[in-house]
Protein backbone atom coordinates (compact mmCIF):
# COMPACT_ATOMS: atom_id res chain seq x y z
CA UNK A 1 0.00 0.00 0.00
CA UNK A 2 1.26 3.80 -0.44
CA UNK A 3 2.06 6.13 1.98
CA UNK A 4 -1.60 7.45 2.35
CA UNK A 5 -2.46 11.52 1.82
CA UNK A 6 -1.39 13.79 5.00
CA UNK A 7 -4.05 14.53 7.46
CA UNK A 8 -5.40 17.80 7.85
CA UNK A 9 -6.14 18.21 11.35
CA UNK A 10 -5.24 16.30 14.16
CA UNK A 11 -8.26 15.98 16.75
CA UNK A 12 -6.63 14.87 20.15
CA UNK A 13 -9.45 12.79 22.16
CA UNK A 14 -8.26 13.05 26.22
CA UNK A 15 -6.00 16.22 25.65
CA UNK A 16 -6.52 17.25 29.22
CA UNK A 17 -5.18 13.34 30.59
CA UNK A 18 -1.96 12.29 31.43
CA UNK A 19 -0.42 11.60 28.06
CA UNK A 20 -1.18 14.40 26.54
CA UNK A 21 0.42 15.86 29.39
CA UNK A 22 3.59 14.16 29.50
CA UNK A 23 4.35 12.95 25.56
CA UNK A 24 2.00 14.43 23.10
CA UNK A 25 2.32 17.98 23.61
CA UNK A 26 5.81 17.79 23.96
CA UNK A 27 5.76 15.50 20.81
CA UNK A 28 3.18 18.27 18.72
CA UNK A 29 6.04 20.93 19.70
CA UNK A 30 8.52 18.78 18.14
CA UNK A 31 6.93 18.34 15.16
CA UNK A 32 5.67 22.25 14.55
CA UNK A 33 9.46 23.07 14.93
CA UNK A 34 11.07 21.04 12.63
CA UNK A 35 7.94 22.33 9.94
CA UNK A 36 6.57 18.71 10.32
CA UNK A 37 3.27 19.99 11.72
CA UNK A 38 1.02 22.58 10.07
CA UNK A 39 -2.22 21.17 10.62
CA UNK A 40 -5.09 23.13 13.49
CA UNK A 41 -5.19 20.79 16.67
CA UNK A 42 -8.16 20.01 18.29
CA UNK A 43 -8.27 19.22 21.70
CA UNK A 44 -11.20 17.13 23.19
CA UNK A 45 -12.05 15.88 26.65
CA UNK A 46 -14.84 15.56 29.19
CA UNK A 47 -13.11 18.58 31.39
CA UNK A 48 -15.24 22.23 31.17
CA UNK A 49 -11.55 23.88 30.28
CA UNK A 50 -10.99 26.61 28.36
CA UNK A 51 -8.41 26.52 25.15
CA UNK A 52 -5.75 29.02 27.32
CA UNK A 53 -5.83 26.41 29.98
CA UNK A 54 -5.10 23.83 27.46
CA UNK A 55 -2.12 26.19 26.10
CA UNK A 56 -0.80 26.39 29.70
CA UNK A 57 -1.13 22.80 30.12
CA UNK A 58 0.86 21.98 26.79
CA UNK A 59 3.07 24.05 27.61
CA UNK A 60 3.65 22.88 31.31
CA UNK A 61 4.05 19.53 29.82
CA UNK A 62 6.97 20.24 27.82
CA UNK A 63 8.77 22.26 30.58
CA UNK A 64 8.20 19.18 32.40
CA UNK A 65 8.26 16.25 31.08
CA UNK A 66 10.08 17.08 27.62
CA UNK A 67 13.07 19.35 26.48
CA UNK A 68 11.30 22.42 27.84
CA UNK A 69 10.06 25.38 25.42
CA UNK A 70 13.64 26.83 24.12
CA UNK A 71 11.80 28.05 20.76
CA UNK A 72 8.98 30.84 21.56
CA UNK A 73 7.80 30.86 18.14
CA UNK A 74 7.56 27.18 17.49
CA UNK A 75 5.06 27.06 20.94
CA UNK A 76 3.51 30.37 19.72
CA UNK A 77 2.50 28.40 16.14
CA UNK A 78 0.95 25.35 18.32
CA UNK A 79 -0.52 27.11 20.89
CA UNK A 80 -2.43 29.85 17.88
CA UNK A 81 -3.49 25.99 15.90
CA UNK A 82 -4.81 24.96 19.41
CA UNK A 83 -8.35 24.65 19.95
CA UNK A 84 -10.79 22.91 22.47
CA UNK A 85 -13.88 21.05 22.83
CA UNK A 86 -15.09 19.94 26.10
CA UNK A 87 -17.96 17.59 26.50
CA UNK A 88 -19.20 13.69 27.59
CA UNK A 89 -17.71 11.56 25.00
CA UNK A 90 -21.20 9.56 25.63
CA UNK A 91 -23.27 12.59 24.30
CA UNK A 92 -23.76 12.98 20.53
CA UNK A 93 -23.32 16.84 20.68
CA UNK A 94 -19.98 16.46 21.74
CA UNK A 95 -19.29 15.03 18.00
CA UNK A 96 -21.62 17.96 16.41
CA UNK A 97 -19.55 20.19 17.77
CA UNK A 98 -16.49 18.80 16.45
CA UNK A 99 -17.72 18.02 13.21
CA UNK A 100 -18.53 21.57 13.12
CA UNK A 101 -14.87 22.75 14.59
CA UNK A 102 -13.88 20.56 11.18
CA UNK A 103 -15.70 21.76 8.92
CA UNK A 104 -14.77 25.21 9.72
CA UNK A 105 -11.31 24.17 9.45
CA UNK A 106 -11.44 23.06 6.30
CA UNK A 107 -10.65 20.22 7.11
CA UNK A 108 -11.65 16.43 5.42
CA UNK A 109 -8.84 14.00 6.28
CA UNK A 110 -8.47 14.36 10.37
CA UNK A 111 -6.39 12.34 12.44
CA UNK A 112 -8.28 11.20 15.74
CA UNK A 113 -5.84 10.67 18.05
CA UNK A 114 -7.67 8.21 21.00
CA UNK A 115 -5.30 9.36 24.00
CA UNK A 116 -8.51 7.67 26.59
CA UNK A 117 -8.95 3.92 27.80
CA UNK A 118 -9.66 1.12 25.32
CA UNK A 119 -13.19 0.96 27.11
CA UNK A 120 -13.74 4.31 25.48
CA UNK A 121 -13.31 3.47 21.62
CA UNK A 122 -16.10 1.42 20.76
CA UNK A 123 -18.41 4.79 21.95
CA UNK A 124 -15.72 7.25 20.35
CA UNK A 125 -15.37 5.83 16.85
CA UNK A 126 -19.52 4.96 16.26
CA UNK A 127 -19.57 8.63 17.69
CA UNK A 128 -17.47 10.07 14.86
CA UNK A 129 -19.25 7.85 12.02
CA UNK A 130 -22.76 8.98 13.27
CA UNK A 131 -21.49 13.06 13.24
CA UNK A 132 -19.86 11.69 9.80
CA UNK A 133 -16.06 12.38 11.00
CA UNK A 134 -15.04 9.52 10.10
CA UNK A 135 -14.96 9.30 6.19
CA UNK A 136 -11.08 10.18 4.74
CA UNK A 137 -10.25 10.29 8.47
CA UNK A 138 -7.61 8.06 10.57
CA UNK A 139 -7.03 6.72 13.82
CA UNK A 140 -4.09 6.57 16.29
CA UNK A 141 -4.03 4.28 19.34
CA UNK A 142 -2.30 4.07 22.14
CA UNK A 143 -0.88 1.01 24.16
CA UNK A 144 -2.54 -1.39 25.51
CA UNK A 145 -4.42 -2.63 23.18
CA UNK A 146 -5.95 -5.52 24.72
CA UNK A 147 -5.46 -7.17 28.06
CA UNK A 148 -4.88 -10.46 25.78
CA UNK A 149 -5.95 -12.15 22.55
CA UNK A 150 -9.61 -11.85 22.80
CA UNK A 151 -9.84 -8.40 23.91
CA UNK A 152 -7.30 -7.42 21.80
CA UNK A 153 -9.45 -9.03 18.64
CA UNK A 154 -12.05 -6.90 19.85
CA UNK A 155 -10.55 -4.12 19.79
CA UNK A 156 -10.15 -5.10 16.07
CA UNK A 157 -13.43 -5.93 15.72
CA UNK A 158 -14.71 -2.04 17.08
CA UNK A 159 -12.18 -0.19 14.97
CA UNK A 160 -12.53 -2.09 11.79
CA UNK A 161 -16.41 -1.58 12.08
CA UNK A 162 -15.54 2.14 11.40
CA UNK A 163 -12.02 2.40 10.29
CA UNK A 164 -10.17 0.24 7.32
CA UNK A 165 -6.75 -1.18 8.73
CA UNK A 166 -4.70 1.20 6.14
CA UNK A 167 -6.18 4.22 8.61
CA UNK A 168 -5.58 2.48 12.21
CA UNK A 169 -2.15 3.35 13.57
CA UNK A 170 -1.51 1.66 16.33
CA UNK A 171 1.34 3.07 18.59
CA UNK A 172 4.12 1.51 20.03
CA UNK A 173 7.01 3.97 21.00
CA UNK A 174 9.70 1.19 20.92
CA UNK A 175 9.09 1.76 16.99
CA UNK A 176 9.78 4.91 17.02
CA UNK A 177 12.96 4.55 19.01
CA UNK A 178 15.85 5.56 17.11
CA UNK A 179 18.14 2.67 18.00
CA UNK A 180 15.57 0.43 17.24
CA UNK A 181 15.72 1.71 13.55
CA UNK A 182 19.38 1.43 13.77
CA UNK A 183 18.46 -2.78 14.75
CA UNK A 184 16.93 -2.75 10.93
CA UNK A 185 18.93 -0.41 9.12
CA UNK A 186 21.83 -2.42 10.56
CA UNK A 187 20.66 -6.00 9.83
CA UNK A 188 19.74 -5.39 6.40
CA UNK A 189 22.51 -2.52 5.01
CA UNK A 190 24.95 -4.89 5.64
CA UNK A 191 26.29 -7.72 3.65
CA UNK A 192 28.76 -9.48 6.60
CA UNK A 193 26.04 -10.06 8.78
CA UNK A 194 23.68 -11.93 6.86
CA UNK A 195 25.64 -15.43 6.82
CA UNK A 196 26.10 -15.46 10.46
CA UNK A 197 22.54 -14.48 11.19
CA UNK A 198 21.17 -17.67 11.68
CA UNK A 199 20.85 -20.73 13.69
CA UNK A 200 24.28 -22.41 11.88
CA UNK A 201 25.99 -19.82 13.95
CA UNK A 202 23.89 -18.05 16.63
CA UNK A 203 23.75 -19.66 19.76
CA UNK A 204 21.22 -17.67 21.70
CA UNK A 205 19.72 -13.96 21.70
CA UNK A 206 19.38 -12.02 25.11
CA UNK A 207 17.29 -8.90 25.46
CA UNK A 208 17.16 -7.38 28.55
CA UNK A 209 15.02 -4.25 29.43
CA UNK A 210 16.04 -3.55 32.87
CA UNK A 211 14.37 -0.33 34.77
CA UNK A 212 16.24 1.14 37.77
CA UNK A 213 12.95 2.62 39.08
CA UNK A 214 9.78 1.18 40.65
CA UNK A 215 6.20 1.76 39.49
CA UNK A 216 6.30 5.64 40.05
CA UNK A 217 2.94 5.85 41.36
CA UNK A 218 1.55 3.85 38.78
CA UNK A 219 0.46 0.81 40.58
CA UNK A 220 -3.10 0.65 40.15
CA UNK A 221 -2.16 0.56 36.19
CA UNK A 222 0.58 -1.94 36.55
CA UNK A 223 -1.81 -4.24 38.70
CA UNK A 224 -3.98 -4.61 35.56
CA UNK A 225 -1.23 -5.36 33.19
CA UNK A 226 2.48 -6.79 35.05
CA UNK A 227 5.48 -6.89 33.06
CA UNK A 228 4.28 -9.28 30.32
CA UNK A 229 1.62 -7.13 29.47
CA UNK A 230 3.28 -3.93 30.28
CA UNK A 231 6.42 -4.47 27.75
CA UNK A 232 6.84 -7.65 26.58
CA UNK A 233 3.89 -8.64 24.27
CA UNK A 234 4.67 -5.12 22.84
CA UNK A 235 7.67 -3.31 23.01
CA UNK A 236 10.15 -6.76 23.06
CA UNK A 237 7.96 -9.02 20.83
CA UNK A 238 8.47 -5.82 18.25
CA UNK A 239 12.20 -5.90 18.81
CA UNK A 240 12.80 -9.54 18.38
CA UNK A 241 10.63 -9.61 15.15
CA UNK A 242 12.92 -7.42 13.67
CA UNK A 243 15.68 -8.96 15.13
CA UNK A 244 14.73 -12.25 13.58
CA UNK A 245 12.74 -11.38 10.51
CA UNK A 246 13.46 -11.57 7.04
CA UNK A 247 14.66 -8.94 4.94
CA UNK A 248 11.58 -6.93 3.17
CA UNK A 249 11.10 -6.77 -0.26
CA UNK A 250 10.98 -2.98 0.14
CA UNK A 251 11.34 -0.36 2.32
CA UNK A 252 7.59 -0.09 2.21
CA UNK A 253 5.48 -0.08 5.45
CA UNK A 254 3.50 -3.36 4.32
CA UNK A 255 6.76 -5.30 3.14
CA UNK A 256 8.14 -4.55 6.75
CA UNK A 257 5.12 -5.72 8.85
CA UNK A 258 4.75 -9.02 6.58
CA UNK A 259 8.32 -9.65 7.58
CA UNK A 260 7.58 -9.13 11.24
CA UNK A 261 3.92 -10.31 11.29
CA UNK A 262 5.79 -13.63 10.05
CA UNK A 263 8.27 -14.09 12.87
CA UNK A 264 5.73 -13.50 15.57
CA UNK A 265 3.79 -16.50 13.70
CA UNK A 266 6.49 -18.73 13.97
CA UNK A 267 6.90 -17.82 17.53
CA UNK A 268 5.41 -20.93 19.89
CA UNK A 269 3.03 -19.79 21.98
CA UNK A 270 4.69 -19.79 25.81
CA UNK A 271 4.58 -22.59 28.28
CA UNK A 272 4.11 -21.75 32.08
CA UNK A 273 7.73 -23.57 32.44
CA UNK A 274 9.35 -20.64 29.83
CA UNK A 275 8.17 -17.91 31.77
CA UNK A 276 9.73 -16.64 35.01
CA UNK A 277 8.08 -14.46 37.16
CA UNK A 278 8.88 -12.25 39.71
CA UNK A 279 7.68 -9.21 42.06
CA UNK A 280 10.00 -6.69 43.88
CA UNK A 281 9.62 -6.10 47.69
CA UNK A 282 7.78 -3.28 48.77
CA UNK A 283 5.37 -3.16 45.89
CA UNK A 284 2.70 -4.37 47.80
CA UNK A 285 2.91 -1.18 49.93
CA UNK A 286 2.39 0.76 46.29
CA UNK A 287 -0.77 3.36 46.46
CA UNK A 288 -3.31 0.97 44.08
CA UNK A 289 -1.72 -2.66 44.85
CA UNK A 290 -3.24 -5.50 46.38
CA UNK A 291 -1.85 -6.31 50.00
CA UNK A 292 -1.40 -10.13 48.25
CA UNK A 293 -0.39 -9.26 44.80
CA UNK A 294 0.81 -11.96 42.66
CA UNK A 295 1.59 -8.87 39.53
CA UNK A 296 4.93 -9.91 38.25
CA UNK A 297 7.49 -6.85 38.20
CA UNK A 298 10.11 -8.67 36.65
CA UNK A 299 9.28 -11.41 33.81
CA UNK A 300 11.73 -13.71 32.00
CA UNK A 301 10.46 -15.30 28.73
CA UNK A 302 12.27 -18.08 26.53
CA UNK A 303 10.81 -17.98 22.68
CA UNK A 304 11.35 -20.48 20.36
CA UNK A 305 11.41 -19.30 16.66
CA UNK A 306 10.34 -22.48 14.60
CA UNK A 307 11.22 -21.00 11.34
CA UNK A 308 14.13 -22.45 8.82
CA UNK A 309 16.52 -19.55 9.95
CA UNK A 310 16.36 -19.69 14.19
CA UNK A 311 14.93 -23.31 14.91
CA UNK A 312 16.43 -24.61 18.09
CA UNK A 313 17.87 -20.84 18.97
CA UNK A 314 16.36 -19.41 21.94
CA UNK A 315 15.46 -15.85 22.40
CA UNK A 316 15.26 -15.09 26.39
CA UNK A 317 13.86 -11.74 27.37
CA UNK A 318 14.12 -10.42 30.55
CA UNK A 319 12.73 -7.16 31.91
CA UNK A 320 11.72 -5.66 35.20
CA UNK A 321 11.63 -2.70 37.55
CA UNK A 322 13.74 -1.78 40.15
CA UNK A 323 16.46 -3.70 38.83
CA UNK A 324 20.14 -2.43 39.00
CA UNK A 325 20.29 -0.17 35.97
CA UNK A 326 18.17 1.62 33.65
CA UNK A 327 19.40 -0.07 30.19
CA UNK A 328 18.12 -1.85 27.32
CA UNK A 329 20.17 -4.12 25.49
CA UNK A 330 20.36 -7.00 22.67
CA UNK A 331 23.08 -9.60 23.27
CA UNK A 332 23.44 -12.42 20.38
CA UNK A 333 25.55 -15.15 21.68
CA UNK A 334 27.72 -16.69 18.74
CA UNK A 335 28.56 -20.20 19.01
CA UNK A 336 31.80 -21.37 19.98
CA UNK A 337 34.71 -22.14 17.40
CA UNK A 338 34.75 -25.76 16.78
CA UNK A 339 38.01 -26.45 19.03
CA UNK A 340 39.66 -25.00 21.58
CA UNK A 341 42.83 -24.14 19.85
CA UNK A 342 44.74 -22.40 22.41
CA UNK A 343 43.35 -24.23 25.41
CA UNK A 344 42.54 -20.89 26.94
CA UNK A 345 38.98 -19.69 26.28
CA UNK A 346 36.84 -18.98 29.48
CA UNK A 347 33.81 -20.06 29.68
CA UNK A 348 32.07 -16.23 28.91
CA UNK A 349 34.48 -15.85 25.88
CA UNK A 350 32.31 -16.18 22.62
CA UNK A 351 31.66 -13.61 20.38
CA UNK A 352 28.86 -12.04 20.30
CA UNK A 353 27.18 -8.58 19.03
CA UNK A 354 25.43 -6.25 21.35
CA UNK A 355 22.84 -3.59 20.42
CA UNK A 356 22.42 -0.80 23.51
CA UNK A 357 19.19 0.28 22.66
CA UNK A 358 18.82 3.26 25.41
CA UNK A 359 18.22 4.92 27.32
CA UNK A 360 20.78 7.65 26.49
CA UNK A 361 23.24 6.11 25.01
CA UNK A 362 22.94 3.62 21.66
CA UNK A 363 25.90 1.61 20.73
CA UNK A 364 26.29 -1.25 18.65
CA UNK A 365 29.02 -3.40 19.56
CA UNK A 366 30.99 -6.68 18.00
CA UNK A 367 32.92 -8.59 21.02
CA UNK A 368 35.81 -10.34 19.85
CA UNK A 369 38.51 -12.43 21.59
CA UNK A 370 42.22 -10.89 21.27
CA UNK A 371 45.70 -11.76 22.62
CA UNK A 372 47.60 -10.71 25.95
CA UNK A 373 50.88 -9.57 25.01
CA UNK A 374 53.61 -11.85 26.20
CA UNK A 375 54.70 -15.29 25.36
CA UNK A 376 51.46 -17.24 25.96
CA UNK A 377 48.82 -18.08 23.78
CA UNK A 378 45.98 -16.19 26.23
CA UNK A 379 43.51 -14.00 25.53
CA UNK A 380 40.94 -11.36 26.82
CA UNK A 381 37.30 -10.11 25.44
CA UNK A 382 37.06 -6.82 23.72
CA UNK A 383 34.85 -5.02 22.02
CA UNK A 384 34.88 -3.46 18.22
CA UNK A 385 32.25 -0.64 18.27
CA UNK A 386 30.66 0.19 15.13
CA UNK A 387 28.16 3.02 17.01
CA UNK A 388 27.97 4.75 19.96
CA UNK A 389 25.90 7.61 20.52
CA UNK A 390 24.93 9.48 23.37
CA UNK A 391 21.45 11.35 22.32
CA UNK A 392 18.57 10.63 20.70
CA UNK A 393 17.82 13.42 17.66
CA UNK A 394 13.98 13.12 17.72
CA UNK A 395 11.87 11.64 20.53
CA UNK A 396 9.95 8.36 19.71
CA UNK A 397 6.70 10.10 19.94
CA UNK A 398 7.71 12.93 17.90
CA UNK A 399 8.64 10.52 15.07
CA UNK A 400 5.69 8.20 15.68
CA UNK A 401 2.98 11.39 15.42
CA UNK A 402 4.62 13.17 13.32
CA UNK A 403 4.20 10.28 10.88
CA UNK A 404 0.62 9.39 11.60
CA UNK A 405 -0.42 12.81 10.59
CA UNK A 406 1.81 12.72 7.49
CA UNK A 407 0.22 9.24 6.84
CA UNK A 408 3.56 6.79 6.60
CA UNK A 409 2.78 3.59 8.69
CA UNK A 410 6.22 1.54 8.70
CA UNK A 411 6.45 2.54 12.19
CA UNK A 412 3.28 1.03 13.34
CA UNK A 413 2.08 -2.30 14.52
CA UNK A 414 -0.33 -4.02 12.06
CA UNK A 415 -3.66 -5.98 13.15
CA UNK A 416 -2.24 -9.18 12.46
CA UNK A 417 1.46 -8.77 14.71
CA UNK A 418 -0.63 -7.46 17.25
CA UNK A 419 -2.53 -10.51 17.57
CA UNK A 420 0.42 -12.64 16.69
CA UNK A 421 2.08 -11.19 19.74
CA UNK A 422 -0.79 -11.66 21.97
CA UNK A 423 -1.05 -15.60 20.89
CA UNK A 424 2.80 -15.69 22.28
CA UNK A 425 1.88 -14.49 25.70
CA UNK A 426 -1.82 -15.63 26.24
CA UNK A 427 -1.38 -19.10 27.49
CA UNK A 428 0.75 -18.07 30.30
CA UNK A 429 -1.12 -14.85 31.14
CA UNK A 430 -3.39 -16.79 33.37
CA UNK A 431 -1.52 -19.87 33.79
CA UNK A 432 1.71 -19.66 35.46
CA UNK A 433 4.18 -19.50 38.77
CA UNK A 434 3.51 -17.53 41.16
CA UNK A 435 5.84 -14.63 41.19
CA UNK A 436 8.66 -14.88 43.34
CA UNK A 437 9.95 -11.96 45.58
CA UNK A 438 13.07 -10.12 44.52
CA UNK A 439 15.10 -7.68 46.42
CA UNK A 440 14.95 -4.01 44.94
CA UNK A 441 18.24 -3.56 42.69
CA UNK A 442 19.00 -7.14 42.01
CA UNK A 443 18.62 -9.07 38.56
CA UNK A 444 15.49 -10.05 39.96
CA UNK A 445 14.49 -14.04 40.19
CA UNK A 446 17.43 -16.45 40.10
CA UNK A 447 15.35 -19.14 38.56
CA UNK A 448 15.66 -16.83 35.24
CA UNK A 449 19.12 -18.38 34.88
CA UNK A 450 17.42 -21.87 34.10
CA UNK A 451 16.17 -20.47 31.16
CA UNK A 452 19.08 -20.03 29.57
CA UNK A 453 21.32 -22.84 27.87
CA UNK A 454 23.30 -25.41 30.00
CA UNK A 455 26.72 -23.62 31.00
CA UNK A 456 25.63 -19.72 29.82
CA UNK A 457 24.96 -17.08 32.11
CA UNK A 458 22.45 -13.72 31.90
CA UNK A 459 24.69 -10.71 30.54
CA UNK A 460 24.21 -8.20 32.65
CA UNK A 461 24.29 -4.14 31.12
CA UNK A 462 25.89 -1.45 33.05
CA UNK A 463 24.77 1.67 33.29
C1 LIG B 1 5.94 1.86 28.74
C2 LIG B 1 5.64 1.08 29.99
O1 LIG B 1 5.18 1.38 27.66
O2 LIG B 1 7.32 1.77 28.43
C3 LIG B 1 6.52 1.54 31.15
O3 LIG B 1 4.28 1.24 30.35
C4 LIG B 1 7.98 1.52 30.73
O4 LIG B 1 6.31 0.72 32.29
C5 LIG B 1 8.16 2.28 29.43
O5 LIG B 1 8.73 2.12 31.77
C6 LIG B 1 9.59 2.18 28.92
O6 LIG B 1 9.76 2.98 27.81
P1 LIG B 1 10.89 4.08 27.75
O7 LIG B 1 10.79 4.68 26.42
O8 LIG B 1 10.60 5.03 28.86
O9 LIG B 1 12.17 3.34 28.00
Amino acid sequence: MAKSEAADALVLFGATGDLAHKKIFDALYGNVRRGRLNVPVIGVAGDDWTVDQLRQRARDGIDSFGGGVHDEAAFATLAAGLSYIGGDYRDPTTFERLAAALSDAGAHRPAFYLAIPPSLFEFVVQALQAARCAEGARVIVEKPFGIDLTSAQELNRVLHKVFPESSIFRIDHYLGKEPIQNLLYFRFANSFLEPIWNRNYVDHVQVTMAEDFGVQGRGKFYEEVGTLRDVVQNHLLQTVSLLAMEAPNNAGAEALRDEKAKVLKSMEPLAPADFVRGQFEGYRAEEGVAADSDVETFAAVKLHIDSWRWAGVPFIIRAGKNLPVSATEVRAELKRPPRDVFGSQADDSRNYLRFRLGPDVVSLALGVQVKHPGEAFAGESQELYALERTTEDMTAYERLIGDAIAGEALLFAREDEVEAAWEVVDPVLRDHRPATAYEPGTWGPADADRLLPPGCSWYEPTS
